[in-house]
């Protein structure tokens, strides 16, 4: 086979939140496995760094770094854009970046709360703007990385989140993350109903407990909460590397090829979420509210 035909038949997948955790070890894994990747990333130094060392322990010369911080909704808007204009196709998107443990509400330059237009507007908006790429593409995959703290959300009463989804009124961190993630969940199973007809899958998992740095900005008491859990539960915290096998197997298993709008656990498992999850009223809103901040529309 020939150079040009080897990079021909290359798989393409845009990742974000490659650069540390869970998306460094899947990286790792789709360098290895031939894929040409874009890799979103928003600190150039550390992000150079990774690819650079990804590159050497792969032999996979083919990754790029589209630079965006998805908590800026023009930059993420002009990630999209760039990785249009490379005029390559797209077999998957793998939406992983996620913000966590911010201890007081904090605004984005677009005046959103941070955690949720990071993860959640962010995902919506390069979604949304990639998909008509994805469309032409036989068998793409998207996958959205989400998070059990979704769970907390009816304790908290769904409809005070989403009437304060930018917590005016008042701003409590886990909630906030609880709700980003629980609108992809919504984002996941709108877009499997609309690409149904397709042989587009779209799903979720939640990695449960890794061993990564997203605890990095948690704050007293919770950080001491998370510590003495990784001690004392050892045994139920997983490795980044091991997450990604789970993220590797959503990516490339044949017996998934037709399974779409699905949530699966860490070990690549079907689960079934807590009924919030089939609530298509509140699904429909998030849609809305994500069409209206962000701008972007099928
Ligand atoms: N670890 C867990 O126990 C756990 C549990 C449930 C869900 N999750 C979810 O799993 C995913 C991966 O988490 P992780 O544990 O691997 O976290 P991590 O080690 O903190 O890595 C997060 C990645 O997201 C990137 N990122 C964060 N904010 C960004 C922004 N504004 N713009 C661009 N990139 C951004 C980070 O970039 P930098 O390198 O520049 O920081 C990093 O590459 C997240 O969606 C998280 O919510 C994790």
């Amino acid at each position: 086979m020939t150079e040009t035909q080897k990079t021909i038949e290359k798989k393409v997948m845009l990742l974000t939140g490659g650069t540390d955790g869970i998306g460094k070890e899947y990286l790792i894994a789709a360098a290895k496995n031939n894929f040409k990747i874009y890799v979103v990333c928003r600190n150039i130094k550390k992000s150079e760094k990774v690819i650079a060392e990804v590159k050497s322990i792969s032999g996979n010369d083919d990754i790029k770094m589209i630079v965006a911080d998805l908590g800026s909704l023009s930059q993420t808007k002009r990630a999209v854009q760039e990785f249009l204009n490379t005029g390559d196709p797209l077999h998957v998107l793998m939406n992983n970046a996620g913000m966590f443990g911010l201890q007081h509400r904090t605004l984005s330059e677009d005046g959103l709360e941070l955690i949720f237009s990071t993860n959640y507007l962010s995902t919506y908006a390069l979604t949304l703007g990639l998909l008509g790429k994805i469309r032409e593409t036989q068998g793409a995959r998207i996958i959205n990385v989400v998070s059990g703290s979704y769970m907390l959300i009816p304790q908290f009463g769904f409809d005070v989140s989403r009437d304060d989804y930018n917590a005016e009124k008042h701003y409590e961190m886990l909630r906030q993350y609880g709700l980003s993630k629980l609108s992809v969940i919504y984002l996941t199973k709108t877009l499997a109903k609309l690409l149904a007809d397709t042989d587009i899958t779209v799903n979720c998992i939640d990695p449960g407990a890794v061993k990564t740095n997203i605890n990095r900005n948690l704050y007293f008491p919770l950080n001491l909460a998370i510590w003495r859990l990784r001690i004392t539960r050892a045994s139920e915290w997983m490795s980044a590397e091991k997450c990604a096998q789970a993220y590797w197997y959503l990516t490339t298993a044949q017996c998934l090829g037709k399974i779409s709008g699905y949530f699966f656990d860490n070990k690549g498992k079907l689960i079934d979420p807590l009924p919030i999850v089939y609530n298509e009223e509140y699904a429909e809103s998030m849609w809305d509210l994500a069409a209206q901040l962000t701008g972007v529309r099928l």
